[in-house]
């Protein structure tokens, strides 16, 4: 009988700035067959992620740099194909972290359940997974309420936009900036925000001091850079920014300057809290419920851009630094 063979993607050198095809290579492997106690998984879609540009840095950081010459992990969700867990079956729905490969052999301790009911699966690496969680998790770690006004930048993006629908259902009045017109209409016309701006189209502050004449009460970060600038000195007094991503940097070769108005923070005694969403796993059975809560009831949309094959996920992952996506970036692989 032929063995299986499955395709993953390795790091082969460290990107300096933006990263480029030349920096993995595709290669084929046979999984091992099954010992006792291991389940075989046949990924349908795997997850591109802003965060793994770091990870492909060498050096310490709150995850682990990826290895060169090994492949690269990320969220995922497939079938299993094979058990010899008493825990799952095949035909058995699971997430993993064992993204950037077409199949793998994992432990059930590596693997969480999730319902085939819900279509399309890939909304368990987006609105009902991590970065569904993570609007989740910032809404709840700044405690936003009724009547805030909310900013979120990089807000067409899958973490963005289901932080402003969440907010939307808090009765909040929610501000996005993105980078096109496209990406404006789905925030407006599709998520309900009251109000979006091209960040690209002008100044930033003067753009977003238009759209909150008053200030905002809440700032969620995702961008850093000049918005991060812009939304301190919209900040309203006892304001809270949600330090959540900052990815106008995450290329840059060597680190630019912090905002020049951090004295913002003492005048107006503003509150920056960092989230790193994967402190809040033992939540997550709350986020399913109250976000999945939603979602079944057409609450809460989730919108994703799908690259199909392995071979493309790695212009896939370089697509979130050129505004490719609308919603989730997700890769469909079989
Ligand atoms: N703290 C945590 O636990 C956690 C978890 C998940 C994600 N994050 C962070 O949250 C942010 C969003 O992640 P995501 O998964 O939802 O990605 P995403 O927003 O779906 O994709 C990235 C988007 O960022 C925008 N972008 C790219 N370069 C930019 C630049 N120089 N300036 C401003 N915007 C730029 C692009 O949209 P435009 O067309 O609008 O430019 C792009 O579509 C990232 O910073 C990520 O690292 C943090």
């Amino acid at each position: 009988m032929s063995r299986l063979t499955s395709r993953e993607i390795c790091l082969a050198s460290r990107p300096s700035g933006i990263p480029t095809a030349a920096n993995f290579t595709l290669v084929w492997t046979e999984p091992a067959p099954l010992k006792d106690g291991e389940v075989l998984v046949r990924n349908l879609f795997m997850s591109v992620d802003p965060y793994m540009r770091g990870r492909m840095n060498e050096g310490k950081s709150y995850v682990p740099a990826f290895e060169l010459g090994k492949p690269l992990d990320g969220g995922a969700v497939g079938d299993v194909i094979e058990s010899r867990a008493p825990e799952f079956k095949p035909g058995d729905v699971v997430t993993s972290n064992f993204g950037w490969r077409e199949y793998f052999v994992a432990s059930p301790g590596q693997l969480h359940s999730v319902s085939r009911e819900i279509q399309p699966l890939s909304v368990y690496l987006g609105t009902l997974g991590m970065t569904g969680m993570t609007a989740w998790a910032g809404l709840n770690l700044v405690e936003v309420k009724a009547g805030d006004v909310v900013f979120v930048s990089g807000a067409a993006g899958a973490v963005g936009n289901v932080a402003g629908q969440l907010a939307k259902l808090r009765g909040c009045r929610v501000i996005g900036s993105a980078g096109s017109a496209e990406k404006l209409r789905f925030l407006t016309e599709e998520c309900g925000f009251d109000a979006a701006f091209n960040y690209k189209a002008g100044p930033v502050l003067e753009q977003l001091n238009r759209e909150a004449p008053e200030g905002i009460d809440v700032y969620f970060d995702n961008v850093g850079g000049e918005t991060l600038e812009a939304a301190l000195s919209a900040m309203r007094v006892h304001g809270r920014i949600v330090a959540c991503g900052g990815i106008s940097g995450y290329n840059e070769r060597n680190p630019r300057p912090g905002p020049s108005n951090l004295f913002n923070m003492t005048t107006k005694r503003l509150t920056m809290k960092g989230l790193i969403v994967s402190d809040w796993l033992d939540r997550r059975a709350e986020f399913e419920r109250e976000v999945g809560g939603y979602f079944r009831a057409g609450k809460v949309k989730h919108k994703e851009t799908v690259v199909k094959g392995i071979d493309q996920a790695v212009g896939a992952f370089i697509g979130l630094f050129e505004g490719q996506n609308v919603g989730k970036m997700v890769v469909e692989l079989a």
